[in-house]
């Protein structure tokens, strides 16, 4: 018995034992934890401020890269989320401008001063991949339970933050981030930075030494760091005060940028610790949204450049180059080829201005002949003249054939397919004779122009496609045809050093996968400021960027460029005249005027074409002319007219008499439903007011449905209606196309809604077709109204009921009436109850959303949709 109880007692001594054993491992456990394996990873002593050199030398530690859980972005959208300032705020514009140039998409909002989070989720997806706050300050002090929620979120959708700390020119301040174990100072002047090469953050940046020496301003922010979990970017040492007060001196890196690993909390981060105005943050901006973000918003290392020297042989005695400038101009060329793929300068000539320098010059004009095959060759206009002067084309293909002729005597190559217009003039806004005569002389594929869709700003410039020949955005580099000496520089030279040296055009070439640079002959003459800038660029393109650079020949320059954005080869016309260096290069035998104050929009079988009957009696209306060969609607917006170009469509329109007070109009009822006219129309015409027309859609269904059959289309004459609106999905396609011809206009809601993302609601009236009907003159009244039209046209005294037509005609004299043909206001059978009560039910929540948004516009419901969202309740 007695040895029995000393078991049991020797096995409650264990179990006591034990279990205080564990507790203590636990305790132990959870203290390195909490102090991240500090005494395992203790850096060993460091100099107190890192030397650039010494990095190599730093402990091992600090150069692993913890793994952290990968991050599953395809559970996020590719958009990132920016707490701005304000909406003015310097440093949140220079973040939308890195995230526009990168063409990554963005979300702003204005960091509210406690918390109230924009959603950030939808349907289990998260609406943003990354998050960027101008302030970080605003990030730490959030209220602990918007912070949780946030902290949430990107824990849940592995989503990284970036955060900027900004000090100001007063005194020092040190402090520790809330919630974070380390300081920051602030308030500093920093020198001799250098990046950390074991950054896994590093991607376009390469890590080079950079000048040793103070960096500008005294609000610089460092971070102090002693752990493992929080890499220093770039280093920096102290330069005001010269001395931090102790510890900061001991074991201590001073970082201006650090990567948070995320392994307190499952959240990576990267902070600086100032704001862009340094090129060097810029770059690790730009490596850090494409490292936090999963390299999903992450910029490609190819980056094609291409040069043009414009005007080779047009320029004043004094400023065009002679021989030695242009060996020097082959050397160059040689010499960039190191650093620059297949590098070769790209000259265009006006064959006219041959030979009209200097002796020496002349001479110099001589060599680039001689070395013809050296380089790549453009034709410019023989005389140098803008196209848009020439209104004939056949003045143009003359002028065209003389600098070809020109070409095929000095042996200059005329296949590769790229021209030039002397000062954009023709390319846009399109000339449309410049387009057919390069085709026709030159067989032209590609040229570039900064124009489109406007000059400024540079992130915006666009390509587009028209008549088979690709326009491709050029970018400028600083040098224009009077930069001639470098003393002379605007703002002298530091300026085009600095440009050069991590200024706009270092990050023209960092931002854009495809760079063409227009410059002139002057810039290679003198102080050859052509070569000295691209030399340049490219060394410090090589030094601190794992960019590869390459020179392609424009036609596959152009391929390439529509392989990498496709979706701008579509253009979007906008009005000449809007932008006053396009209206200088807008023929004055074209005139902008001739574009519609209004348009029409339709849905087809509301009553279009009555409504177009009546405008066109008011003195001050007038309608486009019909087109010549179908004498249909024009359709430009919405179909493929829409690239034959302005010039096109400009031409069914008068040059009318009275700007002010004639109102041009167009109507097409194919546009109501249309993806694209409501934003083609409103980049052309953004003033223009929009009239659309609504019916029950279900009697417009059957509308077109009759509409159809009259016009023997073979699918509305083999199926029944009720066959047409109720076939499934798996119908012929000729019934699947006629079901929707006759169904998806009438998603009311869901066009009118896309109208108005384009044009504000008070451009915008809707008509009620069931009052057009019965009671024209008081809509037409309204129509009047709404446009603005002068004098008041009466129309209850110039339209008269047609009792034999059924419908309002226009009343002529002695009593006669001109009413709509045959095909408008059809005899066909009522639709039946059974068709009415499927179309009824399958429009029931598009005329819900109809209903929502007339009450938002504040306009009233007609009643037909009152009759409908009763059969709702
Ligand atoms: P139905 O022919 O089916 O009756 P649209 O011109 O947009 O194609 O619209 C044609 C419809 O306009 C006709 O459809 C008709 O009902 C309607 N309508 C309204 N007012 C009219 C009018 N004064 N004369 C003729 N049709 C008119």
């Amino acid at each position: 018995m007695s040895f029995i109880m000393k078991l049991h007692r020797h096995f409650q001594r264990t179990v006591i034992l034990l279990a205080t054993f564990c507790m203590v491992s636990i305790v132990i456990s959870a203290y390195y934890l909490y102090n991240g394996y500090k005494q395992e990873n203790e850096l060993p002593e460091i100099a107190s401020e890192v030397e650039c050199g010494d990095l190599q030398l730093l402990p091992y530690k600090l150069m692993e890269m913890k793994a952290m859980k990968p991050i599953d972005h395809l559970r996020t959208d590719l958009v990132v989320l920016v707490f701005v300032e304000s909406q003015y705020s310097a440093l949140g514009q220079d973040i939308i401008t890195i995230l526009e140039s990168s063409r990554f998409q963005y979300h702003i909002e204005i960091a509210p001063g406690k918390g109230d989070l924009p959603v950030l989720i939808d349907k289990n997806k998260g609406k943003y991949a990354l998050i960027v706050y101008e302030n970080i300050l605003k990030y730490v002090n959030m209220d602990s339970w918007n912070r949780g929620l946030l902290d949430k979120y990107c824990v849940e959708y592995g989503v990284g933050v970036i955060g900027f700390h900004k000090g100001s020119e007063n005194s020092l301040q040190s402090f520790q981030l809330k919630g974070f174990p380390f300081l920051v100072h602030s308030n500093l002047g920093i020198k001799d930075c250098c990046i950390n090469p074991h950054s896994p953050l590093l991607h376009v940046t390469k890590s080079s030494k950079l000048d040793k020496g103070p960096l500008l301003g005294n609000d610089w922010a460092v971070f102090q760091i002693n752990h493992t979990t929080y890499q220093p970017v770039i280093f920096a040492k102290v330069k005001t005060p010269e001395n931090l007060p102790p510890p900061t001196t001991k074991s201590i890196l001073h970082a201006t940028v650090i990567h948070d690993l995320g392994l307190h909390d499952g959240i990576q981060r990267v902070l600086f610790g100032n704001n862009l105005n340094f090129w060097l943050h810029k770059l690790i901006f730009i490596d850090a949204i494409s490292f936090l973000s999963g390299r999903k918003l992450r910029l490609s290392l190819d980056r094609y450049l291409l040069v043009d020297i414009d005007d080779i042989f047009v320029g004043k005695e004094g400023t065009r180059m002679n021989a030695n400038d242009v060996q020097a101009l082959l050397d160059t060329q040689n010499l960039l080829r190191a650093q620059i793929t297949n590098f070769t300068f790209n000259l265009g000539f006006s064959g006219k201005f041959y030979h009209t320098g200097t002796e020496e010059e002349d001479e110099g004009d001589d060599l680039l002949l001689r070395s013809v095959d050296e380089f790549w060759w453009f034709p410019h206009m023989w005389s140098h003249m803008q196209p848009h002067l020439f209104h004939n084309e056949s003045s143009l293909v003359e002028q065209m054939i003389l600098n070809k002729k020109f070409a095929l005597e000095h042996g200059i190559p005329i296949d590769m397919g790229y021209a030039v217009a002397p000062h954009h003039s023709g390319v846009y806004p399109v000339h449309v004779q410049l387009y057919d005569a390069w085709k026709k002389v030159w067989n032209i594929r590609v040229t570039s122009t900064e124009e489109y869709p406007h000059l400024k700003p540079a992130r915006y410039r666009r390509g587009f496609i028209h008549k088979n020949i690709m326009v491709l955005p050029r970018q400028t580099c600083g040098l224009f045809t009077h930069t001639i000496f470098y003393k002379e520089y605007p703002g002298g030279p530091k300026e085009l050093d600095k440009s050069i040296q991590g200024g706009e055009l270092f990050f023209t070439v960092v931002l854009n996968p495809i760079s063409i640079f227009m410059t002139h002959l002057s810039n290679y003459g003198n102080d050859r400021l052509g070569l000295y800038t691209f030399v340049n660029l490219a060394n410090f393109v090589h030094t601190w960027t794992n960019l590869k650079l390459q020179t392609l020949p424009p036609v596959q320059l152009a391929h390439k460029y529509f392989e990498l954005f496709p979706e701008q080869k579509d253009p979007l016309w906008q009005n000449p005249c809007d932008d006053k260096r396009h209206r200088d290069i807008w023929s004055k035998e074209k005139t902008c005027d001739r574009l519609p104050k209004f348009l029409v929009v339709g849905p087809q079988k509301t009553g279009t074409t009555a409504l177009y009957l009546f405008l066109i009696m008011h003195p001050s209306i007038i309608s486009n002319s019909p087109s010549p060969k179908t004498f249909e609607e024009v359709q430009f917006f919405n179909r493929n007219n829409y690239h034959r170009g302005i010039d096109w469509y400009m031409d069914f329109f008068p040059t009318p008499s009275n700007v002010t007070t004639d109102f041009l109009f167009e109507k097409s009822a194919n546009y109501f439903h249309s993806e694209e006219a409501p934003r083609r129309a409103a980049s052309l015409i953004p003033k223009a007011k929009i009239i659309t027309i609504l019916i029950d859609p279900s009697d417009r269904a059957y509308s077109w449905y009759q509409h159809q059959r009259s016009h023997e289309d073979p699918a509305a004459l083999k199926f029944s209606f009720y066959q047409v609106i109720t076939a499934g999905p798996r119908a012929p396609s000729e019934l699947r196309a006629l079901q929707k011809r006759c169904l998806a206009p009438g998603w009311y809601a869901t066009h009118i809604e896309r109208w108005l993302t384009y044009f504000p609601p008070y451009q915008l009236l809707i008509i009620d077709g069931q009052q057009l009907r019965t009671d024209p003159s008081t809509v037409m009244d309204e129509v009047q109204k709404f446009l603005g039209v002068s004098p008041h046209y009466n129309y209850s005294e110039a339209l008269t009921f047609d009792s034999h037509k059924g419908f309002w005609c226009q009343l002529l004299e002695e009593g006669k009436t001109k009413c709509l043909g045959k095909s408008k206001g059809r005899k066909y059978p009522p639709m039946d109850s059974e068709c009415r009560a499927f179309l009824s039910s399958y429009y029931r929540d598009h005329n819900v959303e109809l209903s929502k948004l007339l009450h938002k516009l504040g306009q009233p419901l007609p009643s037909w949709l009152r009759q409908e969202l009763q059969k709702v309740r």
